[in-house]
């Protein structure tokens, strides 16, 4: 089977224009980004949202680009055909352009990402420029950013009235001027996530941010129904996958336990004899025995 051509930031423009939805979600390793590559997904997030749902933090501040390489390097193993992105994490661009530059080069070079992603606006408008003329497509990411939770005082929707809403109307202006090829638009009112999405030509794609974006993206393990620690009204599960795989976990236990697991199907033989009959039986007693001393247990006995 012939390898399926990747998914470009020219497709996604595209897209947009043909008025076909955006499909994005989240994958930090090889498995899961197949999964979703198979599904169709157009494009894969490496996000730094891993630090939660990997790493088990509380927010996603303690990721690093060295984190990031290592999932985008499985997830791009596992699939061939979405546009892969990788999230730059906080403090990993923040500080000065060189700083970004030098970064966002090491999730192409090393992680093999074909863009990265950014949160923040008008502020970074200068750095996505740079990027971008170095040749680094980037993707903006906009309303409630998880890398300022703490500014935010918590994850919280942003720019339900009017000055907020029209400064994050501003970044995205800012943005798309300094050459952003899409943009996340995160908890954000649909009232709000409608009028960007009109007034700008490259894609806006929304998490908690309406129907009327220009495409869409969730994590995959909400998605999936496997991440319950907390579950945010935008998420829709549409399976269940958690819960049934602590009930095949549960199951395997009892079956471990009862001792009808491995059954023949999943047993290995040999023809060969691997161990001389012995004159007479040798098998220690249980009490001669260590822990993990097998001797004697394979002795054969003479018929
Ligand atoms: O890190 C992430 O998963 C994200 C998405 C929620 C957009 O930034």
């Amino acid at each position: 089977m012939s390898t399926p051509r990747r998914v470009t930031i020219t497709d996604l423009r595209r897209m947009k224009e043909q008025g076909d939805r955006i499909t994005m979600i989240t994958a930090y390793d090889a498995t899961f980004a197949k999964l979703a590559d198979k599904g169709g997904a157009d494009v894969i997030l490496v996000g730094d949202s891993l630090g939660m749902v990997i790493q088990g933090q509380q927010d996603t501040l303690g990721v690093t680009v060295d984190d990031i390489i290592y999932h985008t390097k499985a997830v791009l193993r596992g699939a061939p055909r979405a546009h892969i992105v990788a999230d730059m994490p906080f403090m990993s661009y923040q500080t000065d352009a060189v700083q970004g530059l030098q970064n966002a080069g090491r999730l192409l070079k090393e992680g093999g990402a074909q863009s990265v992603k950014i949160e923040g606006g008008e502020e970074h408008a200068e750095l996505v420029y740079k990027l971008v003329r170095s040749g680094i497509p980037v993707m903006g990411h906009l309303g409630l950013t998880p890398q300022s939770v703490h500014a935010m005082g918590g994850f919280k929707v942003q720019g339900k009235q009017q000055p907020q809403a029209e400064q994050i109307l501003r970044d995205a202006r800012a943005l798309e001027a300094a050459g952003a090829y899409a943009i996340v638009l995160e908890g954000v009112p649909v009232e709000l996530s409608r009028v960007i999405t009109e007034a700008l030509d490259i894609p806006t794609i929304g998490i908690g941010a309406g129907v009327q974006c220009d495409g869409q993206v969730l994590v995959i393990y909400d998605l999936l129904g496997l991440f319950d620690d907390f579950v945010p009204k935008f998420v829709k599960q549409y399976a269940q996958l958690g819960p049934a795989a602590v009930k095949a976990i549960a199951e395997y236990k009892e079956e471990v336990q009862a001792g009808t697991f491995p059954t023949e199907a999943q047993t290995f033989h040999t023809k060969e004899v691997l161990f001389r009959p012995r004159a007479v039986e040798t098998r220690p007693e249980p009490s001669e025995l260590d822990d993990d001393d097998m001797g004697g247990l394979y002795g054969v006995v003479p018929v």
